[in-house]
């Protein structure tokens, strides 16, 4: 594995790098050398991270506290990044929070909401890193769900939005195959991360209790580790696969076979 995940000298953008996934994925990054940009909004998360970082591999990450969805921030990720490392290599699109929607909803608010952020954001983010990923021959990660395609009640929006992204994911990796670019999907199942903060559960027995609950339905028993995805999003990123792009890698214990 040492061999595989090197990513000495490599310039990473990690959004929703304050909790869960992306900040494993961080962690992971920096083990194996790679020069940070980390994006949250918790400053106290994000700090505690970017500071973890630090002490595997010496370099204090570049952090950057914004909500993505507020006008100009995709553009501040990018433009500070390039401005102190000269370059990306690799951009993952991991920042993400959890409604519930339906189409008995009586606002738009909900609908708009995700959009912007599941989808809206990880397009700007990329857009504005293309030219820069077309240099170094860098890639994407993108994130969704295994069970996009799964009917579940309270997921309309949520379901529309990683259904979406897939479609962006794939049409990009082709447009960007000729440039040597690479763009891929990583989809894990329920994950034990921060997410259920997202519906007010953050007590630690009401949030031990829910993923007991949902395990009972998953063939495996059991939900993720952010751990796992966070190094199945690494090795993804790593030029382990140079021909790996335009797929929607589903990590989910066969969760969404059942
Ligand atoms: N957990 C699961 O079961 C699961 C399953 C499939 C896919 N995913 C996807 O995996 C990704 C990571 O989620 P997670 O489970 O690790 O969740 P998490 O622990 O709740 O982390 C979410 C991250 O996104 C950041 N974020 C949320 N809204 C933001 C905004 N408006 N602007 C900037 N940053 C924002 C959060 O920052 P702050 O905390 O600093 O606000 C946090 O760092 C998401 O895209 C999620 O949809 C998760």
């Amino acid at each position: 594995m040492d061999s595989i995940l090197n990513f000495t000298d490599k310039v990473v953008i990690v959004t929703g790098a304050s909790s869960g996934i992306g900040a494993e994925a961080a962690r992971i990054f920096a083990k194996y050398g790679a020069k940070l940009t980390l994006v949250g909004r918790n400053e106290q998360r994000l700090g505690a991270v970017a500071q973890e970082c630090k002490e595997k591999n010496g370099m204090r990450p570049l952090k950057i506290l914004v909500d993505l969805v507020h006008p100009g921030s995709c553009e501040t990720v990018i433009h500070k990044t390039v401005e102190k490392y000269g370059k990306v290599d690799v951009l993952v699109n991991c920042a993400g929070s959890f409604s519930l929607s339906s189409v008995f909803d009586e606002t738009i608010n909900t609908f708009d909401d995700i959009m912007a952020l599941s989808l809206r954001v990880p397009f700007r983010l990329s857009q504005l890193a293309v030219p820069y990923l077309v240099k170094t021959k860098g890639n994407i990660i993108n994130m969704s769900f295994s069970m996009t395609n799964k009917y579940r009640p309270g997921l309309l929006v949520a379901n529309m939005a990683s259904a979406a992204m897939e479609k962006f994911s794939i049409q990009a990796a082709a447009e960007l195959a000729t440039e040597g670019v690479r763009v891929n999907i990583v989809s894990p199942g329920v994950t034990r991360t921060n997410m259920l903060s997202s519906l007010d559960i953050n007590d630690p027995i009401l949030t031990q209790d829910t993923y007991d609950f949902v395990s009972n339905f998953l063939p495996c028993g059991q939900v993720l580790e952010p751990k796992e995805v966070a190094l199945y999003i690494c090795v993804v990123a790593s030029g382990a696969f140079k021909n790996m792009t335009g797929a929607n890698l589903v990590l989910d214990g066969a969760a969404s076979l059942a």
